[in-house]
């Protein structure tokens, strides 16, 4: 029996506006269960990545509860919430955020070596398996400037599953490639969540990468709507 992993009680979050609030979230509830594989879909504009964000513990809900693995993260100080966004949770934006001075491992090991609960040693076979597993074993030693843009975006993936996250949340991760790169990306995401078992929440626009995902869920005027 797979567990719950993220639950979203009464969630709210509208930015402030000259003359009135805008509203983004409204009393939005959901469930995501281990494991699972979704896509969230929406028009531009329509709040998909304040929505991330929030559960990403980038920013913070005007009301409402987030629970990641049972634990009420909104009303969380600093400190801790910086733990279980580093130990909870790992993230694939439209820009890679690689640093340019650090090769591809290097880049994929820094995450890890900020928790030093685990050798360098570790750290660095960890991360090669994870290059490894995004096809990138002859990429170790290659900096940003010397990977190709599926290559950075794979780099950057590694990364994000360095501290085995219970969730990896993308939003719009093939949303500065073509199609081709695309679908090699659409491709390792399938693959994470089919062979690790890895929970992951994607904000997409592309239909392809939508139709690999298990679940599609559509943010619409603050709340989601649900397909399959
Ligand atoms: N920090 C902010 N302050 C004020 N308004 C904001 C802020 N961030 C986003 N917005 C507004 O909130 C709405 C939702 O933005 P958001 O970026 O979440 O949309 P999105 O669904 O991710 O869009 P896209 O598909 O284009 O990336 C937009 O109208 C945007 O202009
Ligand atoms: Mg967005």
């Amino acid at each position: 029996m797979s567990k719950e992993i993220l639950v979203l009680k009464n969630l709210n979050k509208s930015y402030k506006e000259k003359n009135r609030d805008l509203k983004i979230i409204e009393d939005l509830n959901w469930t995501v269960m281990e494991e699972d594989f979704i896509a969230v879909l929406g028009k531009s504009g329509s709040g998909k990545s304040t929505f991330l964000n929030l559960i990403g513990i980038l920013d913070k809900p005007d009301s409402g509860e987030i629970f990641i693995n049972n634990k009420e993260i909104s009303n969380l100080k600093e400190r801790e919430r910086d733990i279980l966004r580093n130990n909870f949770l790992g993230f694939v934006f439209q820009f890679h955020y690689l640093l340019p001075e650090f090769t591809a491992l290097e880049n994929v090991m820094l995450p890890a070596l900020v928790n030093k609960d685990k050798s360098r040693k570790e750290v660095k076979e960890k991360a090669m398996e994870l290059l490894k597993s995004v096809g990138l074993e002859e990429r170790f030693n290659h900096k940003p400037s010397e990977l190709s843009g599926g290559e950075k975006q794979r780099v950057a993936i590694a990364r994000a599953l360095v501290n085995d996250p219970k969730i990896l949340l993308a939003d719009e991760p093939t949303g500065n490639l073509d199609s081709e790169t695309s679908e090699v990306i659409h491709e390792i995401l399938h693959k994470i969540n089919k062979e690790r078992q890895q929970t992951i929440i994607v904000v997409t626009h592309s239909e392809e990468l939508a139709s690999v995902c298990k679940e599609r869920v559509y943010l619409k005027k603050g709340k989601l709507e649900f397909s399959r």
